[in-house]
């Protein structure tokens, strides 16, 4: 038995301070097992997970399918980079582009990889296709976006804390208001030189803000009517989380180009993808992109086993029936609240509003009575708790998962 195993949570905790830079500000609890909708601690206290590792555990922990298939492939091939071809990677993007419906991807690793490729492949097609004038290409974002963490990034973030003094920002990028189609429609028809529009279906990171209905479908529209790139950041709504496969499936927006991360390896593997057309994508020559890890057979194998493991368990069907029934519990219960505002989201990505000013504690201490009570949960952006459980619930578990919860939130109100 190694050191590690002999810890204890406290143990644990007191190593990633001293060891590890501060980037996180975690829930005290310390993992050590995962299996389906459960994972345990190292004293072995068994949780329901309702984060899903930020929706990248959909399938669940450890899906023996999506297990299996990383194990094979491990004890065969797992490296090469694109120096050479491998057998598992071709095979892998036939399956990904027709189960999306696009003719080409670019595989990457992670998530803000993906969004900076599609920057670039963005830009790229604006020079080669669109005619704009090297260097002045724009790419129009939403206000509270949250698309990763590089510099290019943060650049068009409005999050303070993502922000400060990692400037210089990048350049090129128009801010304009979330769920605002005439915003789009004024800077579409007043700025020159726009490449492409970046948002996410649902904005995850900011507090799961649902837009309105039709949003996607008039933005998309207004992009085809400009010569726009409408570019679709489905890193964490994507891959059956919203109740469709894609949350821009519930209004049948096929994006220009379409950002994948996190479940498309049900939380096992690094995978990212940049999925597009060849009028798009063919702008990416040799040289010009790429990444030592991206497109490598494990990350192949695990992303085909996970994408099975959608499909062959109706998980897209499952996360929309028991989303509704989570919406409706949490609805009654807050018909009579006085600490939780109000429940939002999409099959079962959802989040509560606590009723206190956005620097209170409210959110956090809820969380860890969660913990206490064997649900782990996390506030997003202040006030805003996230429910995001892996989509291999059932019934039962979820309606056991609402008693834990408005019990729990029982205990704060005034
Ligand atoms: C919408 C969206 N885009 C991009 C990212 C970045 O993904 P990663 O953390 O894998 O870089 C996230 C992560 O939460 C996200 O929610």
């Amino acid at each position: 038995m190694s050191v590690l195993e002999k810890l204890t949570s406290a143990d644990a905790i007191t190593l990633e301070d001293k060891y590890g830079a501060h980037n996180y500000h975690p829930l005290p609890v310390v993992l050590s097992k995962g299996k389906g909708v459960h994972v345990w601690d190292v004293e072995g206290k068994q949780y329901y997970d309702f984060l899903s590792a930020y929706s990248a555990v959909n399938q669940g922990h450890c899906h023996p399918k999506i297990v299996g298939a990383m194990m094979e492939q491990a004890q065969t091939l797992t490296l090469t980079s694109r120096a050479f071809y491998n057998d598992q990677l071709g095979p892998y993007e036939k399956y990904v582009t027709e189960y999306f419906g696009f003719d080409k991807v670019l595989p990457m690793n992670t998530g803000a990889e993906a969004v900076e490729t599609a920057i670039k492949i963005c830009r790229k097609w604006a020079y080669e296709k669109k005619g704009i004038e090297e260097h002045s290409a724009k790419i129009v974002v939403c206000e509270n976006n949250f698309h990763g963490r590089t510099t290019t990034i943060i650049s068009f973030s409005n999050d303070e804390d993502a922000r400060k003094n990692f400037g210089p920002y990048t350049p090129g990028f128009i801010k304009i208001p979330y769920n605002d189609v005439e915003a789009l429609e004024k800077v579409l028809k007043e700025e020159d030189n726009i490449a492409g529009f970046l948002v996410e279906p649902i904005q995850g990171e900011a507090g799961v803000f649902v837009p309105d209905e039709g949003y996607l479908a008039k933005t998309k529209a207004l992009c085809e009517e400009h010569g726009v790139l409408f570019i679709a950041d489905e890193v964490q709504t994507g891959i059956a989380r919203t109740g469709k496969l894609l949350a821009v499936n519930h209004e049948n927006v096929q994006p220009d180009i379409l950002i994948l991360g996190k479940a498309i390896s049900g939380g096992a593997y690094p995978v990212s993808a940049v999925l597009a057309n060849n009028h798009i994508m063919n702008v990416i020559k040799p040289g010009q992109h790429g990444s030592t890890f991206g497109g490598n057979p494990v990350a192949a194998v695990v992303a085909v086993a996970a994408l099975d493991v959608i499909k062959d368990e109706n998980l897209a069907e499952n996360a929309e029936t028991l989303g509704q029934l989570f919406r409706d519990k949490m609805n009654e219960y807050i018909s009579g609240s006085t600490i939780v505002t109000l429940v939002r989201g999409k099959g079962l990505l959802n989040a509560i509003v606590i009723n206190d000013t956005e620097d209170s504690s409210t959110a956090w201490d809820i969380c860890v009575k969660l913990k206490e009570n064997g649900l782990l949960a996390k506030p997003t952006h202040g006030n805003i708790i996230r429910f995001a459980p892996p989509l291999v619930m059932n019934k039962e578990q979820l309606l056991e998962c609402v008693s834990i919860i408005t019990n729990t939130i029982k205990a704060f109100e005034k």
